[in-house]
């Protein structure tokens, strides 16, 4: 039997889209397959889509001209993984493995495939992630369609070029990281100014969420927003000025381009 769509690779990334697609109604839980190699998680898989097929490997019979495969395992894994989708002649790939390009993808097939890479992030566990896709040498509108469909159900999904996939990768890939330092080091914050952990934890995650609706619904920029909290003379002011003093905006800087630094090197 043949599936609309084959995860290759159920774990975090793989079963995080299984969720969001079948929650989206992207497809009947029926066209959706799962090949996962190891066992323990195979039993996971199939009490949590217990309506779709979750299978040890990929075969044959598995993929027709209409079927699209949607690429979940760590980079180490990805060869042998192409090989088998590959083998089966899959026509659509759809691939989340971090530094791997479209070029090295495309060069396990002996006929053109249309091949799209993404680079998503973490928040797509709660279908609130931010993805960036670029398309290989053989795509189509529609390829590119299909694959923003795929991400849309976990997020939002924007196209760039594939040059720019490991700057995504340093910025929107590793930043829910650069959030997480932040808030943290704002909950200690609270502690150390006499506040309970979790009073200050509830303080600053509220914060941050609040913020970032603030910026989506007003649409006004973060210097707009920033400047209405900052009254002269006053107790934002008197923050902010330390933040300046020790070169937070620098460092943000020099984080984004070490990230995307050595995100290029793991590609190479
Ligand atoms: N997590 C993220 O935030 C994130 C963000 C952007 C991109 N990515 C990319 O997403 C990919 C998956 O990450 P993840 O966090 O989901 O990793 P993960 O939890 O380790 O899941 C990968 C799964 O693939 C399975 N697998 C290994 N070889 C396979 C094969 N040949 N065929 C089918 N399945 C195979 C693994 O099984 P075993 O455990 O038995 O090896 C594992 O269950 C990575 O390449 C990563 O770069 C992840």
């Amino acid at each position: 039997m043949s599936f609309a769509l084959v995860i290759v690779g159920g774990g975090r990334m793989g079963s995080a889209l299984a969720e969001g697609l079948l929650a989206a109604q992207w497809c009947e839980p029926s066209a959706l397959a799962i090949i996962e190699p190891s066992s323990g998680q195979r039993d996971i898989l199939a009490t949590q889509f217990g309506d779709s097929t979750v299978l040890a490997s990929l075969e044959l019979e598995h993929v027709d001209e209409s079927s699209g495969v949607l690429l979940c395992v760590k980079p180490d894994h990805a060869d042998a993984a192409l090989r088998s989708v590959a083998a089966v002649g899959a026509s659509r790939v759809l691939s989340v493995v971090a530094g791997l390009s479209t070029a090295r993808i495309e060069s396990n097939f002996v006929v053109p495939v249309a091949v799209i890479r993404a680079m998503p992030n973490t928040p797509v566990l709660v279908r609130k992630g931010v993805s960036a896709i670029a398309g290989g040498a053989h795509v189509t509108s529609d390829d590119l369609n299909w694959a923003e469909s795929i991400l849309g159900a976990v997020g939002s999904v924007l196209r760039v070029s594939e040059r720019n996939i490991d700057v995504v990768t340093g910025l929107s890939g590793s930043g829910p990281a650069y959030f997480y330092l932040v808030i943290e080091a704002l909950i200690d914050a609270g502690v150390h100014q006499g506040l309970t952990r979790e009073v200050s934890r509830q303080l600053v995650v509220g914060t941050f969420e609040g913020s970032a609706a603030l910026l989506n619904e007003t649409g006004e920029t973060p210097e707009e927003l920033r400047a209405q909290v900052t009254s002269p003379g006053g107790t934002t002011a008197a923050g902010l000025r330390v933040l300046e003093g020790r070169a937070v905006r620098a460092a943000l800087l020099d984080a984004v381009a070490a990230a995307v630094e050595r995100s290029r090197q793991l590609g190479r």
